[in-house]
């Protein structure tokens, strides 16, 4: 098979690293891609918002599958378009997207199919949300109901913050269009979960879970990212709680899209929150975390390709996907600086020298080559995932990688891991 990837980050380098390892994959393309993902695919720069010139580079490299990383492009229409041209799409319609692409969507299918999620209110006028926050307890969640890169969701311990968060999203429209429409609702205490699973029509299948760190530095303080490093397994998710995710989160929700006749074909990320009350859904998710792929991808011994051909199919049911158990930690590093302002086009050393490394794989998330080096490109650069026997010896491995690799334009987490194992 001919498979296009859609991305240039770090999930989009470990998705190209699975299917490459496919008996089943003959080329491998990836738009736009990154300096180290070129060295798995051929990567093309188009602009991703040019869906005809994106069916004439599948027509032209007989593309079969092509995979979409990012959620931008399930919402720009991308796997519809294609879709209708007979090209085969890894990757929910617009409409199923919705789960994660409107808020407010999300939480109202929730409601109607009776899965344990936060208590909320909505509100299209700033004039009645700023009424609401000023006759009820904090902490609340303020949410811009549509896409916003992860930062359209605030935290208000009072409030003055609350108000601050309805003037930044609905006053000053920091999230254009997307903020529209916003969400409060009640917040939530416990640990958090990024849970996978493919749907089709009929069935879904357990991919596994990550537990991700969100903030910028130890200890989980500074801001919030798009992630930082995540780690698996967790001595936290017992038995018990991954029953109580199946039978109160999974099986609900592949029922309701059933009784909704809401077809979703694709891998569905659960953002959930284990509270004492059980497991709470903070989000639907409609593609692959970034960065728990990285570390899903790496323990998945079935071969991908089979799997997303059989989604595709709607024969999920006959598939049974195996994984290797082992522990798996990732690490990113970013740009000083991250996640406001940063420099780019800084020199990254020594990546050879530690992709050698046993156990250790190195995954591109925001690099390209400039004079014939590997030079930053964003605020996530790269990340390392290391795998091993236990967390501590993977956690062990990942460090000396990043040590070796002696980054001076950059900074990780030190603690990745550290805690909840
Ligand atoms: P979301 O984009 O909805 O996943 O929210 C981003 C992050 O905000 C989540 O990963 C949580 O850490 C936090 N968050 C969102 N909603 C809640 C909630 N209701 N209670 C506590 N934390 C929340
Ligand atoms: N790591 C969380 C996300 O991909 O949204």
């Amino acid at each position: 098979m001919n498979i296009l990837v859609l991305g240039g980050g770090a999930r989009e380098h470990s998705i190209c690293y699975a299917v490459k390892k496919s008996k089943k994959c003959n080329n491998l393309f990836c738009i736009p891609g990154n300096a180290g993902i070129s060295e798995v695919a051929i990567c093309k720069k188009i602009d991703l918002k040019k869906k005809k010139e994106i069916f004439n580079f599948c027509k032209k490299n007989r593309i079969n599958l092509v995979i979409i990383g990012p959620e931008q492009y399930l919402e720009d229409g991308v796997s519809d378009y294609l879709k209708s041209k007979q090209i085969s799409v890894f990757g929910p319609s617009k409409k199923a997207s919705k789960l994660e692409t409107s808020k407010s969507f999300a939480k109202k299918f929730l409601i109607r199919n009776k899965i344990n999620t936060a208590k909320y209110k909505e509100f299209k006028s700033y004039v009645s949300a700023r009424k609401y926050i000023s006759s009820i307890e904090f902490p609340i969640v303020i949410k811009a109901d549509g896409l916003a890169s992860g930062k359209g969701v605030m935290i208000c311990k009072n409030e003055p913050e609350a108000e601050n968060a309805l003037s930044i999203i609905m006053k000053k429209k920091k999230f254009g269009l997307a903020g529209n429409k916003i969400i409060i609702e009640e917040f939530l205490t416990g640990f958090e979960v990024s849970y996978f699973a493919f749907f089709d029509k009929n069935s879904f299948i357990k991919l596994g879970y990550a537990l991700d760190h969100k903030r910028a530095y130890d200890d989980d303080k500074g801001p919030n990212t798009g992630g930082m490093g995540c780690f698996f397994p967790s001595k936290k998710m017992t038995k018990e709680i991954e029953e109580e995710i199946f039978k109160k989160i999974l099986l609900p929700t592949s029922l309701g899209l059933k009784n909704e006749k809401l077809i979703y074909r694709g891998i569905l990320f659960f953002g959930l929150m284990i509270t004492k009350e059980g497991p709470y859904v903070i989000e639907y998710n409609v593609r692959f975390g970034d960065p728990e792929c990285q570390i899903l991808l790496r323990n998945l011994k079935t071969d991908l390709l089979t799997i997303m051909e059989s989604n595709l199919q709607d024969k999920l049911s006959n598939i049974n996907i195996k994984t290797d158990n082992k522990a798996v930690i990732c690490v990113v590093l970013a740009s000083n600086g991250y996640p406001g302002n940063f420099k780019k086009n800084k020199i990254l050393k020594n990546l050879n020298k530690v992709k050698s490394l046993k156990g250790i794989k190195i995954f591109h998330a925001a690099t390209s080559i400039k004079n014939g080096n590997i030079v930053s490109s964003g605020g996530r650069v790269l990340s390392i995932t290391s795998k091993a026997k236990s967390i501590n010896s993977a956690r062990k491995m990942a460090y000396e990688a990043l040590n070796k690799i002696g980054w001076e334009g950059g900074f990780f987490r030190n603690d990745i891991g550290l805690k909840n194992t």
